[in-house]
């Protein structure tokens, strides 16, 4: 399974040294992430591991990714929208509900949700967590 994920990676990373010339790419951001809370950190921090690009190969960027209207709700992805990052909105200062209230609850709703009705296998801590 990894190596399906890695030759994903392979195979994105060289078209996307392939596009950058061209104005129409799109910033698809990192290939690979880290993902670690900054605004409420555990005091044992568990920075997450996030392969970006073998989600994008398989997933719309809208399964992730929305954005927030001035009335608060949540306004749905569509292509160009400013991408920002999970926790300046979802942070214990910004009143959300328990479920998504930090980086980690949005972060466990979102990925750990979709992993675990994918197989759950993939819900284990150290999937994520390595
Ligand atoms: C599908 C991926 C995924 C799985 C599975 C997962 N987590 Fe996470 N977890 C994350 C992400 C993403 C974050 C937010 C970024 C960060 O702080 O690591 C996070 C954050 C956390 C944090 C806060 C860490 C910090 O530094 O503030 C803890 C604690 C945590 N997870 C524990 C667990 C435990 C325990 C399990 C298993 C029961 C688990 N996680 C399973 C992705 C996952
Ligand atoms: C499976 C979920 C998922 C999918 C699908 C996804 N992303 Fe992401 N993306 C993330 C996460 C998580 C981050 C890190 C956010 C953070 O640091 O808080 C991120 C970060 C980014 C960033 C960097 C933002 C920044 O300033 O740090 C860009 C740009 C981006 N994504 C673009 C895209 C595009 C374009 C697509 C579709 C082609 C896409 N993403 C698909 C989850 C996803
Ligand atoms: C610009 C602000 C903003 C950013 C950035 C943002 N969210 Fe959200 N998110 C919201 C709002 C607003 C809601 C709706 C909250 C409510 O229902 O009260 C929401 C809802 C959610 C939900 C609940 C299920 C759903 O989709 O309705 C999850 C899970 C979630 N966000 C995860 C994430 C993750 C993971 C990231 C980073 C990849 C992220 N969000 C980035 C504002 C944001
Ligand atoms: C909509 C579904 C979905 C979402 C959302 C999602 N994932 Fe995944 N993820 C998958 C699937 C399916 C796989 C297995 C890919 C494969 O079999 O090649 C996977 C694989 C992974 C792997 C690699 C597992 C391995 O083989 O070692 C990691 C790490 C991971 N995801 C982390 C995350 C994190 C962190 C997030 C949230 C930021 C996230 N995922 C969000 C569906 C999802």
């Amino acid at each position: 399974m990894k190596k399906i994920l890695l030759y994903g990676v392979v195979l994105l990373g060289c078209c996307t040294v392939g596009l950058t010339g061209a104005a129409v790419a799109a910033d698809k951001g990192p290939a690979e992430m880290t993902l670690t809370s900054t605004v409420d950190p555990a005091p044992t921090p568990k920075p997450a591991t996030f392969p970006h690009a073998a989600h994008q190969s398989r997933l719309e960027c809208g399964a992730c990714h929305h954005a927030k209207g001035a009335d608060g709700k949540q306004i749905a992805y569509s292509e160009g929208q400013k991408i920002e990052k999970c926790e300046s909105c979802h942070n214990s200062k910004a009143g959300m509900p328990d479920k998504i209230n930090t980086f980690k609850n949005a972060a466990h709703t979102l990925c750990q949700g979709c992993h675990r009705s994918t197989k759950p296998e993939l819900a284990k801590c150290t999937v994520c967590h390595k």
